[in-house]
């Protein structure tokens, strides 16, 4: 993982942009994560909830978020680069910065002594399963930091976007996954008839530089929710719910041409929880009740 370690300590001195609200119109990239950060702020507020813990705190914009409601907080990552922005973070912010420490989501040994400083009424990883190769380990060790009752919070990106992108994750999506099985016979005219329609050279890759890799990469898996909802369950969660964000009202290659309505549309639709956010939205987050 010593990629993703590398993409992220690079990327932190600037991360806190997307957090801006003054940025939300004129930002470079989509400000989705302040979308998912509104969602999540809400949902704690609404449940009443007063302690929470996050995996993979990156800059601590979410975190620290949690803090100014009042809640309890503590928090972790393995980005040396991160841990010393939130850090600074919380200091500029009067929070204590000791409770920010290393750990990585998927060694239990790591995280220990910060499960001992729970249990919290919430548990969180936003931005972080895309990274990790074993998903029902995460979610094992999320639940330690939470009682039966709890509630978890686990970011994905969505692989049903796949399904209007019409690129070649639309392709890769439909041979690979919804045609998993079935005869090779079937999958290659399906393949040959599709191959001429889709944008096979889109997305473009996003790359890096000489001393860090471009996220594009780095190991950044899409999950298929309907699967990740039935891995949440059978960890012991129940009322799972999905919060979807960073909507494209247009399939992405079509944004250039919208022009500025394709972001002000997609804003109008964040929040909504709408059964078309699993098709339009390119991420999305698992709600769930530990049992
Ligand atoms: C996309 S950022 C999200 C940061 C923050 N949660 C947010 O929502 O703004 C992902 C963060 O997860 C961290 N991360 C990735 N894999 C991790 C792992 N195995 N253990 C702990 N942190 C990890 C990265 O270092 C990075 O800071």
């Amino acid at each position: 993982m010593a990629e993703v370690v590398e993409h992220y300590n690079a990327s932190a001195p600037t991360y806190s942009e997307q957090y801006d609200p003054d940025k939300i119109l004129t930002s470079a990239d989509y400000p989705a994560n302040f979308f998912r950060l509104k969602k999540i702020k809400q949902r704690i507020t609404e449940l009443g909830l007063t302690s929470v813990y996050e995996l993979g705190i990156g800059d601590g914009s979410p975190i620290a978020a949690m803090a100014e409601l009042g809640l309890r907080v503590g928090g972790s990552d393995f980005s040396e680069g991160m841990l010393e922005v939130a850090r600074a973070q919380f200091r500029a912010k009067g929070f204590d910065p000791s409770v920010l420490t290393w750990g990585d989501i998927q060694d239990r040994e790591t995280l220990q002594e910060a499960i001992a400083s729970g249990p919290y009424d919430a548990v969180m990883a936003l931005g972080v399963l895309p990274h990790v190769r074993d998903e029902g380990q995460v979610i094992d060790n999320m639940a330690a930091f939470i009682p039966s009752g709890g509630t978890m919070f686990l970011q994905f990106r969505n692989s049903m976007l796949s399904l209007y992108s019409f690129n070649r994750l639309t392709m890769e999506f439909i041979t690979g996954e919804l045609l998993a099985g079935q005869p090779e016979s079937i999958r290659t005219v399906v393949e040959a008839e599709l191959r001429p329609r889709l944008a096979m050279d889109l997305p473009p890759k996003r790359t890096g530089t000489q001393q860090a890799p471009g996220y594009d990469e780095i190991l950044a898996k899409f999950h298929n929710p309907f699967e990740l909802e039935s891995l949440v369950r059978s960890r012991g969660f129940t009322d799972v719910r999905f919060h979807w964000y960073n909507y494209h009202v247009a399939p992405p290659m079509l944004a250039a041409s919208i022009g500025s309505d394709f972001r002000t549309a997609g804003i109008a639709c964040e929040g909504s929880d709408d059964w078309r956010g699993m098709f339009l939205c390119s991420a999305g987050v698992i709600e769930a009740t530990k049992s």
